[in-house]
């Protein structure tokens, strides 16, 4: 891997299913807390072994050092109507000669099953083609015991990737995981 990518957060910020993304700021930190207490968030994504109120604050605030050396976008998602927290979603994994990235996401146990994770994998998927990115593959990685994660990265517009493609490269980290990817069509000018 060769470079890296300067982050910034989606400019405006990306409204779609009434629900906004946005980064993580102080106040969330008890929503932070609850969701890394939650045992399907606990058994299907990395959680830190520390999920106490102070690591949850320590997390929050390196988030902006954590986009400025190019490693990971984190944003949580609102509701437009009240400002709760929904779920997060986030990219990580960065490539630049693949122009690749990994995302990964949860949703707050109460807000699930209405279509959230649809729509922030898919808002944040278009944007991280379509945006200043301008990534060609954005890679899920899915324990095939999570259906469903594996319905939310097909409802979103992934493919199953078989092994070996190209896209699947950024992800050879967890090679028992089935590996969707999002890829954008490479442009005329970049043929
Ligand atoms: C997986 C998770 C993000 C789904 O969030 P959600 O907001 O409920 O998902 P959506 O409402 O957008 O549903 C998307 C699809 O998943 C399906 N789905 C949701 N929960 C499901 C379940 N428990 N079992 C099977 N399918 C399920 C929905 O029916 C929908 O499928 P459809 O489009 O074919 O109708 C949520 O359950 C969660 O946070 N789990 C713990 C963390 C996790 O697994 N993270 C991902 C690690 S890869």
């Amino acid at each position: 891997m060769t470079g890296r990518y300067r982050l910034v957060t989606p400019d405006p910020p990306l409204v779609v299913g009434g629900l906004e993304l946005r980064r993580w700021v102080a106040g969330d930190r008890d929503d932070l807390v609850q969701a890394w207490g939650d045992p399907e968030v606990r058994r299907w994504t990395a959680v830190p072994d520390d999920v106490s109120p102070e690591a949850a604050e320590r997390w929050i605030v390196g988030e902006e050092r954590r986009r400025e050396d190019g490693l990971a976008l984190d944003l949580v998602a609102i509701s437009v109507d009240d400002g709760r927290v929904l779920g997060e979603v986030g990219l990580s994994t960065f490539d630049t000669e693949r122009a690749a990235a990994r995302i990964g996401w949860w949703v707050a146990a109460p807000e699930r099953g209405r279509g959230v994770a649809t729509s922030m994998v898919g808002a944040l998927t278009a944007w991280a083609h379509d945006g200043p990115l301008a990534l060609r593959a954005v890679v899920a990685e899915v324990d095939p015991a999570n259906p469903a994660s594996v319905a939310v990265a097909r409802a979103a517009g992934f493919e199953l990737l078989p092994p070996g493609r190209e896209g699947d490269r950024v992800a050879a980290s967890y090679p028992e995981r089935l590996v969707f990817a999002s890829m954008r069509p490479v442009r005329r000018s970049e043929a």
